[in-house]
């Protein structure tokens, strides 16, 4: 026998009874910002690569080391999408969104690819919930976003704490830049190799490094924040404002940096501490450059996402109700399936959920089985052709009845119950 096939390290499958969660946190997140307007968008799992080198950031880790990025057989460079916002803006721009009223509201739930080293809820397939707001600049915009995912967050029983802070305009982040550029050259001796390897590539990253030396250094490093112009100032604080309106709790956190390179003004986290190294649940963002970048009109937007599988890790278990099994069809003797399979069709389209018996087991284990499914009632068919014996699961209790009789049976009982 050859050896197995396994799936690709850091893939999982999604097995039937996971499936019922990630289901559950879908039905939340559709309430949620559908209620508020968002409508759901898919894009396609590959693009262009151009458009996360130009929309990302070529600067990015995920640009330059995440990315499956393939050639097609026309000789086109591909890449697995590693981020929705990019493709999001690209469809919006692709298909004249700007005509429609702004600001357009979308919600994605996919799946995303990064080359990452994988560990518990860092995988190299994964799942975002993301919502985009494109075409307005407004503060409240930001702000409801965040309460959004603030009350996502909140409906899976996920306690995450709340991070924000204010990257300013790219003209702002640029003097900024040189200003910690050369605040980190006069200093290189006490930073890691890897911060001191990329000062001109990153240096935002160094407020990130680990090592005691480096963060040393960084905690006296000059703060964005303190840099900002009056109008984005002005933009933060009524970001706060809103935010503080709604009670939602949250932390100014003036060295906060995420891993995509195209944020301006607001930018967000929230975090849990029920998830180790990989604490970050979701966050995101205003992105007012991007579609520029990306070869359309100047566009302000914002946005976030979250990850499926560490929400689910960071609610931790909860029980799920399993589904509900009105009818289970058994059958008795082999020449009673043709009845047993047009009985389990019509209680379907009577609106009962029912199963039928399909691997022809002896009667005892068929009704053992049915017992396990948590069914409320089995029909034993094939015994006699004129009858049908309908068991009530909770009480015991069997009926003989004709074979029409099943459905409307179960059907009164149910509506007396
Ligand atoms: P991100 O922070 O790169 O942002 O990813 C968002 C979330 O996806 C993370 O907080 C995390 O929960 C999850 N995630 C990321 N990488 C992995 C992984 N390898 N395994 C499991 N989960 C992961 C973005 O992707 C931006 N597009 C968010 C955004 C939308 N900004 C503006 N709009």
């Amino acid at each position: 026998m050859s050896e197995a096939i396994r799936a690709p390290r850091g893939t999982f499958d999604v097995l039937p009874e996971d499936a019922a969660r990630r289901d559950a946190l879908e039905g939340q997140a559709r309430r949620i910002l559908e209620s508020a307007g968002y409508r759901r968008i898919e894009t396609p799992a590959f693009e262009h690569t151009e458009l996360f080198a130009r929309g990302v950031g070529e600067a990015t880790d995920i640009v330059q080391k995440e990315m499956y990025t393939f050639t097609d057989a026309g000789g086109r460079s591909l890449t697995l999408r590693p981020e929705g916002t990019a493709p999001v803006c690209r469809a919006y721009l692709e298909h004249g969104m700007h005509k429609l009223p702004q600001p357009v509201k979308l919600w994605y739930l996919s799946s995303f690819f990064r080359a990452e080293a994988p560990q518990r809820g860092r995988y190299r397939q994964f799942w975002q919930v993301g919502a985009e707001a494109i075409g307005s600049a407004q503060p409240e915009v930001d702000a409801e976003l965040i309460v959004l995912l603030a009350e996502l967050l909140a409906a899976l029983g996920v306690r995450a704490t709340l991070k924000i802070s204010s990257l300013g305009t790219a003209e702002t982040r640029a003097e900024y830049r040189d200003e910690l550029t050369g605040y980190l050259r006069a200093r290189e001796d006490q930073l890691s190799d890897e911060v001191r390897n990329r000062i001109d590539l990153n240096p935002m990253r160094a407020f990130d490094a680990t090592d005691p030396s480096t963060r040393a250094v960084m905690a006296a490093a000059p703060k964005l924040l303190d840099r900002l112009s009056a109008e984005d100032a002005e933009h933060f604080a009524e970001v706060r404002g809103l935010l503080e309106r709604t009670g939602i709790a949250y932390e100014i956190d003036p060295t906060l940096v995420r891993g995509l390179d195209y944020y301006t003004r607001t930018l967000f986290e929230f975090s849990s501490d029920a998830l180790g190294a990989q604490s970050g649940v979701g966050g995101g963002g205003r992105y007012d450059r991007l579609m520029a970048q990306l070869g359309g009109p100047d566009t302000p937007a914002c946005g976030w996402a979250a990850g499926v599988e560490r929400m689910l890790l960071a609610a931790g278990e909860r029980p799920v109700t399993s589904a509900l099994v009105d009818l289970y069809v058994a059958v008795a003797e082999d020449r009673g399936v043709p009845a047993a399979f047009q009985l389990a069709r019509d209680a379907r389209r009577a609106g009962l959920s029912a199963q039928l018996e399909l691997s022809r087991r002896a009667l005892r284990r068929q009704l053992a089985y049915a017992d396990r499914l948590g069914a409320r009632y089995v029909a034993i068919v094939g015994e006699s052709p004129e009858a049908s014996r309908l068991k009530d699961m909770e009480s015991g209790e069997q009926r003989e009845l004709t074979p029409g009789d099943v459905i409307p049976a179960i059907l009164r009982a149910s509506r007396l119950s």
